[in-house]
């Protein structure tokens, strides 16, 4: 099965769109398309493959026959990807890709060409073709057979296609190694694991606090003591480390208990009520716990943390770039800043649902499908960017601040909001509405639950920021950080 992964490539001024559509279709069942059935003439089998490409960019990511495994699907969406044609040059038709690039950014994956001639004849017609909107990436492909022509992207497809006609000289080079042409694994970069962001602590039968328990168990408890008793928390999930539940309940004291009846908790503020710790846990001569004790705590610091960012963005003046824009929380405001001219406002979301969604309910904005990792913007173009909770789901965050910088312009804003890890009460009925939501609805998983030294240390790592204020995470406060920094 076809895999894509790859460093995101763009030639500098490069002010095209980066590939949205790729339409990602076994290279054996694409050969089998594009080659002439019996009785069908070459055009047929070239409208065959056009029909194709269209129908997986409506349809959003596509394949054709057994669909590619849920991590394969997800990298494709991840990297802003439809659908991919694959093909040698020699049957890939250029004058109807560049027809069907025209209705919208198309990616074309080149690879084993039999000859470098063919490949250099089929280069020459793309040049000629002169559509921006056709983007080529070179796929098994020796460097040497096509010196001139660095690709738009680099795609990695492991275990399809014919090798090249052109690799029996590869074993004669003395640059082999080094050639990712030669060597496409060298490109291979093996998908990061998708993390959860919370987890939960389910409610069980109460018991008195013990004064002691070994230091897994106590780590993986909560008492809470509310006006009508004491109830006691549990978290079963093995895949959180004592440590690690430590660090969030006990260090950043981000333990809320789910007080709504969604199954899908979408608004912090009124869905989680805080719970603060009044007293820590104890260590015991025998180097046993006596577990900590919760109360639910006055307050709303969701809504707090939501204020503050809200009152950033009436702010915004310009053009504005919001990265990983989703469900836009802050219509209203955005909505107003639009309206009065003040504010030109550019979406770039992978999740087509959600610019749909986005579309109807924000008039005047501009809606892009892509990734962070490669914008689908001018350079320079941004007089404030934005990354709001997406920060946590980006496949490869240095990749996204380059492409922030790219974007933005000297003196730009750059704004980057996301949340740590917390702790999550609920009781046996919430945690079955939660757990009943099918797993294929949440396709852009989090890679990450990156605290604001993490953001900052990306930001820095550009060399193009200053970075202005930080505001962390601690006891008593929304898990919420924030980081702001300006174009150098
Ligand atoms: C938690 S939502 C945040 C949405 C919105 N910005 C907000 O603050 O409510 C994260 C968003 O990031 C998007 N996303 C996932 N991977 C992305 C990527 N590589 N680049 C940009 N956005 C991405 C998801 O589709 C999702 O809409």
């Amino acid at each position: 099965m076809a895999k894509l992964g790859g460093r995101g490539g763009h030639s500098e001024g490069d002010t095209v769109g980066r590939p949205l559509c790729i339409a990602m279709i076994p290279p054996d069942r694409l050969r089998a398309l594009v080659r002439p059935r019996r009785g069908d003439t070459e055009r047929q089998g070239a409208g065959a493959l056009i029909a194709l490409l269209r129908k997986a960019r409506a349809r959003g990511v596509g394949w054709r026959g057994q669909a590619p495994d849920r991590q394969v699907r997800e990298a494709l969406r991840a990297a802003g990807v439809v659908a991919a044609a694959v093909g040698q040059p020699e049957a890939l038709p250029l004058t109807d890709l560049a027809q069907l690039a025209a209705e919208g950014p198309l990616l074309v994956v080149v690879e084993a060409p039999q000859s470098a001639d063919a490949l250099r004849d089929w280069l020459s017609e793309l040049a000629a073709l002169r559509a921006p909107t056709l983007r080529v990436a070179l796929h098994r492909v020796p460097r040497c057979a096509a010196p001139h022509f660095r690709g738009d992207v680099d795609v990695v497809l492991t275990g399809v296609g014919p090798a090249t006609a052109l690799q029996p000289a590869c074993s004669r080079c003395a640059v082999v190694d080094s050639c990712a042409g030669a060597h496409p694994s060298a490109h291979v970069q093996p998908l990061a694991l998708p993390v959860s962001n919370q987890f939960d602590l389910v409610e069980m039968p109460s018991v008195a606090v013990p004064d002691s328990l070994p230091t897994d168990d106590v780590a993986r408890h909560l008492w809470l003591q509310t006006a009508d008793g004491l109830r006691r928390f549990r978290c079963d999930n093995t895949g959180w480390t004592t440590g690690q539940l430590a660090d969030v309940l006990n260090d950043l004291g981000q333990a809320w208990l789910d007080v709504s009846e969604k199954a899908r908790l979408d608004d912090f503020a009124t869905d989680l009520r805080a719970l603060r710790r009044i007293r820590p846990a104890e260590r015991q001569a025998d180097g046993t716990w006596r577990p900590a004790l919760w109360e639910p705590a006055e307050g709303t610091p969701f809504a707090e943390a939501e204020a503050a960012l809200g009152g950033s963005l009436a702010e915004l003046t310009g053009l504005v770039v919001d990265i990983g824009a989703g469900p836009i929380r802050y219509l209203k405001t955005l909505a107003e800043r639009i309206a009065s001219g003040a504010l030109r406002y550019v979406a770039v979301e992978p999740d087509a649902a959600e610019l749909q969604r986005t579309a109807a309910a924000l008039p005047g904005a501009m809606l892009t499908r892509g990734v962070g990792e490669r914008l689908p913007l001018q350079t320079g173009c941004a007089d404030h960017v934005l990354m709001l909770r997406s920060f946590n789901h980006l496949r490869d965050v240095p990749a996204a601040f380059a492409e922030a910088s790219r974007v933005a312009r000297p003196g730009a804003t750059l704004l980057v909001v996301d949340n740590v890890a917390f702790g999550l009460a609920r009781t046996q009925a919430q945690i079955s509405r939660a757990r009943a939501i099918a797993v294929n609805e949440t396709p852009f998983e989090h890679y990450r639950n990156a605290n604001a030294d993490a953001a900052v240390a990306a930001i820095d790592a550009t060399g193009d920021w200053q970075i202005g204020s930080v505001q962390s995470v601690g006891p008593g406060r929304a898990n919420q950080w924030m980081v702001r920094a300006k174009r150098r």
